[in-house]
């Protein structure tokens, strides 16, 4: 066995190691470089205000990953200073509410970073060179050896702050898989030579295609503050307008009377995640229901201006609340910061008391364990020298 296997613990049997229960805990997170647009509406904040009003989970963290963003934004501070508020005037507005959720800004609690310095020494440079998101990003980003170490090692970070608030669940989009497989090994090889501490998360991947992938206006690649082509929960009505007339539908699809194809076509791919059969009965009572709808465009004489009309109407239906609580927000700065300023306090109790459980598992509580002292004062009693 050479010195890397030995660390490397990704094909280790799992059964082997026990696990450690927690109650239903959620936590999840996102780098704060832009504001959030719809694409992190359907694919993931929509999803967090439902779970977070099931009752289904004791504990909700939500994390603002500004330490995360410097990774590869390190020259940038006022980048990630700037959209603290942004985002966190995002998740309000959408319904993310304090009392049963804590929203937290991950530099505020350094407990997270000691226990990163732990984690390290249970992953091999081999291992993060195999994870698929942080190879793609590296990639994308034009890095090679020149790939700052924060950024490289940032998959390990992760999994302390998955692991300090034990979430048992993190919801995220499936480009994250490779972070949560991350976690769960430094989990097992954590519990397996230190003892029981730590607990295994599951992923929560948002069902159905537009919600893992809502495209951007141009229908073609995912909706990103890079590509230019999102549409903001900020965005105001007129903003939206012209943005939706911008959109792509189908090429081929010149006169009304034309068939025209509904997979591939931006508008349909949206209406596919907002629409509802009420919204037929409020905007346009001629068909039942979306699928109707489609058919008529399938097979000629339904116009893109329409489409486009309908599509209006719902997310206005949907953004129109959410603009409407970002203003009330908006209006009190200082007592969104206080809002957070809370949930990080309450962050850095719970993370202290899972980094004490580790440290004592990992025997350097060398001030609070009397048994060590005690010890040692027998031993030397006894002959003078161990
Ligand atoms: N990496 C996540 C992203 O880019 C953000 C993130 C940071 C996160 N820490 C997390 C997500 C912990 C889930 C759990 O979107």
């Amino acid at each position: 066995m050479t010195e890397e296997m030995k660390h490397d613990v990704s094909n280790e049997d799992a059964s082997q190691v026990p696990k450690v229960e927690a109650p239903p805990t959620i936590l999840t997170g996102d780098r704060p470089t832009g504001k959030l647009h719809l694409g992190h509406y359907v694919g993931s904040l929509r999803e967090r205000v439902r779970l977070q009003n099931s009752g289904e989970y004791e504990k909700i963290f939500i994390m603002i990953a500004d330490a995360q963003a410097l990774t590869d934004n390190a020259d940038n501070p006022e980048k990630v200073r700037q959209n603290i508020i942004e985002v966190a005037l995002d998740y309000f507005s959408c319904g993310i509410d304090p009392e049963k959720t804590t929203v937290l800004i991950q530099s505020q609690v350094p407990q997270l970073y000691e226990l990163t310095a732990y984690y390290m020494n249970l992953v091999t440079v081999a291992r993060v060179q195999r994870n698929p998101t942080v190879k793609s990003e590296i990639q994308m980003r034009g890095f090679n050896a020149d790939v700052p170490v924060g950024f490289f090692t940032y998959p390990i970070s992760q999994a302390s702050d998955i692991t300090a608030f034990k979430a048992t669940t993190v919801p995220v989009g499936e480009d994250q898989l490779p972070m949560l497989e991350q976690t769960r090994e430094i989990v097992r090889s954590f519990n397996r030579t230190y003892g029981p501490v730590l607990v295994e998360p599951e992923a929560l991947i948002p069902s159905g295609e537009a919600a893992k992938r809502l495209p951007g206006l141009d229908g073609k690649s995912k909706m990103s503050k890079s590509l230019n082509n999102g549409i903001y929960l900020s965005d105001s009505p007129d903003t939206i307008a012209d943005k939706i007339k911008q959109m792509y539908t189908d090429e081929g699809h010149l006169r009304i009377d034309d068939p025209g194809k509904v997979e591939g076509n931006a508008v349909f791919t949206y209406l596919d995640a907002f629409c509802e059969d009420r919204h037929f009965e409020a905007y346009l009572p001629e068909y039942a229901n979306l699928s109707e709808m489609k058919e008529h465009y399938r097979r000629g004489g339904l116009g893109d201006v329409k489409c486009k009309k309908l599509l209006q109407a719902v997310l206005e239906e949907t953004l129109e609340p959410i603009r409407a609580r970002r203003h009330e927000f908006e209006a009190d700065i200082p007592g969104v910061y206080q809002l957070l300023e809370q949930g990080c306090e309450t962050a850095r109790a719970v993370a202290a008391e899972t980094l004490d459980q580790v440290k004592d598992a990992m025997k350097i509580n060398y001030f609070s364990d009397a048994s060590l002292i005690e010890e040692q004062v027998a031993a030397y009693a006894k002959g003078g020298e161990r």
